[in-house]
């Protein structure tokens, strides 16, 4: 995926020039704790309204160590577990974007204002959301979904499960779903682009416009079942447009069965007006509402 390399490159940036960068600020001032080799002897009073300052900032020592340590060993470690492609160097990375802003809001309260913490303080808001869409893009890329093992999908069974997915996120949900109902499963299949970057943003555009996207007839039949499953993932507050295709094609049918809905969705709660919509054309008998971060979906 073009965004996850994109994004893992910048962050790989941010991490290695703050790291090097404290590394080597902060080695300068335990080589001259006076901080005349960063030309910073002005500076030490600023410091003297900070706790402890009697012991801790008659000199640059403890700010060095602390330098080097929060925002240089720390940076340095994610780089290089990004580049062993562990995800916690994604997480990692993230999380010293917020550090650095945290320790520059300390700088903002001691210092006059100055160029280089506003500067620093964007580089960290920066690698803050750098690091977020990496960890996101990383998620996507290695989330793998096997149907194997859902062995109480049944093909016979009075209860079907019908779901739309991009990411595969929905799709485990629905067969977690039909796994425990013994339902069988079947899949909606749109002709539009839904992949990727791309397909995001147009699916965004259905969703937007309350669009239905055209799905593909399904190859099974609808009459031979009693109950039917729904599961969809939220589209800008509601369902995605593929199942609104489906349940605009197939309402007289679907007026006849028990209809369960399963929303996934990012956000902790369920836009009610997404019930709403579907309640105008059926009757539903349960609703069960899902929250996916980063591929782990709670109360799965
Ligand atoms: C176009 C689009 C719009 C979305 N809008 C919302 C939204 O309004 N609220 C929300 O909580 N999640 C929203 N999401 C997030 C998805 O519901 C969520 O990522 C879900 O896990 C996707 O499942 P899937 O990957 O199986 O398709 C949106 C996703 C897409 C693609």
């Amino acid at each position: 995926m073009k965004r996850f390399k994109v994004f893992r490159v910048l962050l790989l940036i941010f991490c290695f020039f703050i790291g090097l960068g404290a590394l080597y600020g902060g080695t300068a001032m335990l080589i001259k704790p006076d901080g005349s080799l960063l030309r910073m002897e002005s500076m030490l009073p600023y410091f003297q309204v900070l706790p402890f300052a009697d012991i801790l900032f008659q000199d640059y020592t403890f700010p060095g160590i602390a330098l080097i340590i929060v925002n240089g060993v720390s940076n340095l470690t994610a780089a290089v577990l990004i580049l062993c492609k562990k995800r916690i160097g994604y997480v990692l990375g993230t999380i010293f974007g917020f550090t650095l802003m945290l320790w520059i809001i300390i700088q903002f309260v001691i210092f006059p204002a100055n160029v280089l913490s506003t500067l620093y303080f964007i580089f960290g808001a920066l690698q803050l959301i750098v690091g977020y869409v990496a960890l996101v893009s990383y998620n996507q890329v290695n989330f793998k979904f096997s149907e194997d093992g859902y062995q109480y999908i049944d093909k016979n069974s009075k209860t079907l499960v019908v779901y739309f997915s991009r990411m595969q996120f929905t799709k485990r949900i629905a067969y977690v779903k039909a796994n425990r109902e013994h339902a069988n499963i079947v899949e909606l299949k749109t002709k539009e682009r839904t992949e990727g970057t791309l397909g995001f943003w147009w699916c965004g555009r259905f969703g937007m416009h309350k669009w239905p996207m055209e799905t593909y007839p399904l190859d099974v039949d609808l009459n031979k079942y009693s109950k039917i499953i729904l599961v969809t993932p939220i589209w800008v507050f509601r369902m995605c447009g593929p199942m609104r295709d489906f349940i605009a094609k197939n309402k007289e049918t679907l007026k006849n069965k028990e209809i369960e809905v399963v929303f996934n969705h990012f956000n902790p709660w369920l836009p009610k007006g997404a019930i709403k919509e579907i309640e105008k054309d059926i009757k539903i008998s349960k609703v069960e509402s899902k929250t996916t971060w980063l591929g782990h979906t709670f109360n799965l």
